[in-house]
């Protein structure tokens, strides 16, 4: 990177001191990552934020969910600036608020609500978690889904798993034991989600109709072929994978999983890794005694995480310095208040 920005931004850092704590998710930039006191997967690095009060700026290198999720657990006194603000989650753009209380109208209209508890990913907008929360339900990252689904039925019967159909799906499915007809797909662009009462009334989990489109981009096919290619390679994907890629794999677990995982693996041993690009490149320069691959042949970034390049890093934290705040993210204080019992719930799963 830019040998002038690199400066600029360690000079920034060194001028604010214990102010300024900086928070950097996995599939950052290695330009960015570099400035991180601490990376993390969304659950570490929702932890790491509640574990900070003394410092007055959080600076979250990753996208608006996490940071959202972060000014919703620090204290009002504290600021959480995003350095881009187009750096959304095309996976959480897919459940709006409107569209959920519209499903929620037709579980309570069925007379099924009251059994059922909403789960959501972290990877979704704050007015989302608001509603879990003023719902009964919990907030789940892919560190600790199969903890908080079983949470969820110790409450009630059913699931309504916002937005990831395929965390929501995978997790049932391989860690819980359910079978795939226990999973019906609710479209919220189609009336009744698409489904019939009956459907609605059986199911004991109700998945969004949403997905990561960086992790839909792995196919069966992907699996099979790095099989044939590499003999012996060990499949390592995230949760958010098709189902059918998922159960292919030899091993699955969120990003903080992964790391884990890789940084265990014997000198010699081979890995197809079936998440974001910039991981799996640091993952495999880190190793170079293990052979760490892409899962598939075509790269495959997460565009909106990678919009926190350095030159926006810089411009934040000079920004700071000068006295300004940029692109501060603030979550009003009634959705934060709701929001807060399902992420508070989510840190009070055993484990
Ligand atoms: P992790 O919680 O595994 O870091 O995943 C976050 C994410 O957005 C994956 O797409
Ligand atoms: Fe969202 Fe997918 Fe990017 Fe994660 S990788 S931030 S789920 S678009």
């Amino acid at each position: 990177s830019d040998p002038d920005l690199v400066a600029r931004a360690a000079a920034a850092k060194a001028a604010l001191g214990e102010k300024v704590f900086v928070l950097g998710h996995h599939y950052q930039r290695d330009e960015v990552i570099q400035f991180a006191d601490v990376t993390g997967d969304s659950f570490k690095l929702a932890r790491e934020a509640a574990a900070r009060p003394d410092a007055e700026y959080i600076v979250f290198c990753g996208v608006h969910f996490m940071a959202e999720s972060a000014d919703i657990l620090t204290s009002d006194t504290q600021q959480v600036i995003l350095p881009d603000l187009a750096a959304g989650c095309s996976m959480a753009d897919m459940a709006a608020l409107p569209q959920v209380e519209n499903a929620w109208d037709v579980l309570t209209e069925l007379g099924v609500a009251e059994r059922t508890v909403p789960v959501t990913y972290m990877n979704s907008s704050a007015d989302i978690k608001g509603f879990v929360g003023r719902n009964g339900g919990v907030v789940c990252t892919s560190s600790n889904a199969k903890r908080a689904l079983e949470w969820a039925y110790q409450q009630g019967e059913k699931v309504l798993f916002l937005p990831d159909q395929h965390l929501g799906r995978n997790t049932a499915v391989l860690e819980m034991g359910f079978s795939l007809d226990d999973c019906v797909l609710y479209d919220p662009h189609k009336p009744g989600g698409g489904l019939t009462p009956e459907q609605l009334r059986d199911a004991r989990m109700i998945l969004w109709r949403g997905h990561c489109s960086v992790h839909g981009r792995f196919t069966l096919d992907s699996v099979n072929d790095v099989r044939s290619r590499v003999p012996g390679v060990n499949v390592l994907v995230h949760p958010e994978c098709r189902h059918e890629v998922v159960n292919a794999a030899d091993l699955v677990g969120s990003t903080e999983y992964i790391i884990r995982t890789i940084d265990a693996a014997p000198a010699g041993s081979a890995w197809a890794v079936g998440t974001e690009l910039n991981l799996v490149r640091r993952l495999a320069l880190a190793h170079p005694d293990k052979q760490i691959m892409f899962l598939d042949r075509a790269v495959c970034y997460c565009s909106t995480m990678n919009r926190i390049d350095l030159p926006h890093l810089v411009w934040a934290l000079e920004e700071l310095v000068a006295g300004r705040v940029a692109n501060r993210i603030t979550v009003d204080a009634d959705t934060a208040h709701h929001a807060r019992v399902a992420l508070d719930q989510m840190l009070a799963l055993p484990g």
